[in-house]
């Protein structure tokens, strides 16, 4: 896609792998909305994002999510990207709590039906653009389970599920690209409880994300993802050979 000239919008764009995203972004010659619930958090990182704007919110809250894309379309208008960021997840051992599903459905909510409902709201608006693209943050954790992210992985790996649904609903709209983005563990504040501190830096999966904009590559794995993405890849050929054969 185009990747210069965009006005993105970026749900939890004030730290971590979303703040990085908008640096580079904005270096690129984009013009730049970011999203949070913490007001305070929002000034601060719109101090390093020259030009940007802030919209506060959360994304786990309906009424905001609605707000927000009222707000985008109509002091925005030429909002023509969306990028799906804000998540949640619960470091913790099944045999060591009472409350799974209620952490379950927090982590669903906004991994999940957020996006969904977020999504839907901006896809009327997304679809009368030249150009558009949504770009939904899902994770390794789409390749598999974990034993301290019990309920998290299941989330991404919907999240990954409802991403391949919506590039074949649209892929006949060749105005509008949907992008997947897998982090690997990534050295934020969000990581910290899981040994994050060895995780690649954000702005590592900024960079990878710019590259598969620039590339059209829809599915863009990062770092020790690409291992995966590939061992997956070459299942689903040997799947489909086999298929041809019989
Ligand atoms: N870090 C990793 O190792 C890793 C790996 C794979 C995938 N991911 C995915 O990458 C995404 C970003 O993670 P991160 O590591 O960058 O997290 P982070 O450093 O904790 O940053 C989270 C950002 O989202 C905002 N946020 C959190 N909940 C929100 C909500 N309900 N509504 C609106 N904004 C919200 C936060 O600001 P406020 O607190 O002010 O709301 C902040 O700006 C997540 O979807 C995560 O699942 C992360």
């Amino acid at each position: 896609m185009k990747t210069t000239g965009n006005t993105i919008f970026i749900t939890g764009g004030s730290a971590g792998i979303g703040l990085a995203i908008a640096k580079k972004l904005i270096a690129e010659g984009n013009h730049i909305i970011i999203n949070g619930r913490n007001q305070e958090r929002l000034d601060n990182a719109l101090k390093e994002l020259p030009g940007a704007v802030g919209i506060q919110g959360d994304f786990a809250v309906e009424a905001d999510r609605i707000r927000v894309a009222e707000e985008l379309k109509n002091n925005h208008p030429e909002v023509n990207v969306i990028i799906n960021n804000a998540g949640a997840a619960f470091a913790y051992l099944l045999s060591e709590t009472a409350n799974a599903h209620e952490k379950a459905m927090t982590e669903m909510n906004v991994n999940y039906i957020a996006i969904i409902h977020f999504t839907e709201l901006m896809m009327p608006h997304l679809l009368q653009k030249e150009a558009a693209a949504v770009v939904n943050v899902s994770s390794l954790a789409v390749y598999g389970s974990h034993k301290f992210l019990p309920t998290y992985c299941a989330t991404k790996a919907a999240l990954h599920s409802y991403t391949v649904a919506l590039r074949y609903t649209y892929e006949d709209q060749k105005n509008v690209q949907i992008y997947e983005l897998y982090p690997p563990t990534v050295n934020t504040e969000f990581s910290a409880e899981i040994g994050g501190s060895n995780g690649i830096p954000a702005s590592e999966v900024a960079e990878e994300l710019f590259m598969g904009l620039v590339k059209n590559q829809f599915d863009i794995p990062v770092g020790e993802v690409k291992k995966y993405a590939a061992a997956v890849g070459k299942a689903m050929a040997k799947l489909a050979a086999q298929e041809a054969n019989s």
